[in-house]
């Protein structure tokens, strides 16, 4: 499966798959990347790696549908079957989730539908939650609202601050991400009814991490 992942900063979840789909058995090769930032840390790790890279700088663009048609173009060009969102921070048209529909995912730093949107670990903190975690989901008109793929969680402690755990969410972002990209990349990975639903088998078990309080 060919795939694009998308940008906007630093890119510690492109590099976790990036390595992944190093595997010579990994069933997703990436084929692109991009960023709507320039000089977006990221891209670093895909010259690291050898995969094709460029900036398509949203700033660039008249307005939101100039930028999308430049972004379109760039997927077409490398004839992508999949789009990995991966911290890329715009927000997409329904146009373009439509145009992608069923093959455009995203890592969002929370148990989903729990704290869409931002500041997810400072208000995962103020409402007193004992698990937290991050999701893979489909990527829908609505904001991090899409259908859930897998979901991994982690314990949260008297004593954290978002920053603590913001890396602790995100260790388990870098074990979720490639294990829900070879799913999708397996076909293990149906849409029915508005939900995902995940074909087990493998040797990987399902989309599914519980926390380990001893680690
Ligand atoms: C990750 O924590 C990702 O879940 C989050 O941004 C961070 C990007 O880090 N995404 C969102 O908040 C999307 N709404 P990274 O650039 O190191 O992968």
């Amino acid at each position: 499966m060919r795939v694009a992942v998308l940008i906007s900063g630093r890119g510690s979840n492109l590099r976790s798959l990036l390595e992944a789909a190093a595997e010579p058995a990994f069933p997703a090769e990436i084929v692109t990347v991009i960023a709507n930032r320039p000089g977006a840390g990221g891209l670093d790790h895909a010259a690291t790696f050898s995969v094709p890279h460029q900036t398509i700088d949203h700033k660039a663009y008249a307005d939101r549908a100039a930028f999308e048609a430049a972004l379109t173009a760039a997927l077409e060009a490398a004839a992508v079957e999949l789009i990995c969102l991966a911290g890329f921070m715009r927000v997409l048209s329904a146009g373009f989730v439509r145009r992608w529909q069923g093959r455009i995912v995203n890592i969002h730093p929370s148990l989903l539908p729990l704290f869409p949107g931002l500041d997810t670990h400072a208000r995962a903190l103020a409402a007193g939650v004992k698990l937290h975690g991050c999701s893979v989901h489909f990527v829908s008109e609505g904001v991090d609202e899409g259908a859930i793929i897998g979901q991994a969680a982690v314990p949260v402690f008297a004593d954290d601050d978002p920053d603590r755990l913001a890396a602790r969410v995100l260790q388990a972002e870098h074990r979720l991400y490639p294990h829900c990209l070879r799913l999708l990349a397996e076909s293990r990975v149906r849409l029915a009814g508005g939900r995902a639903v995940v074909e087990a088998g493998g040797a990987d078990g399902p989309a599914l991490f519980n926390p380990d309080p001893g680690a």
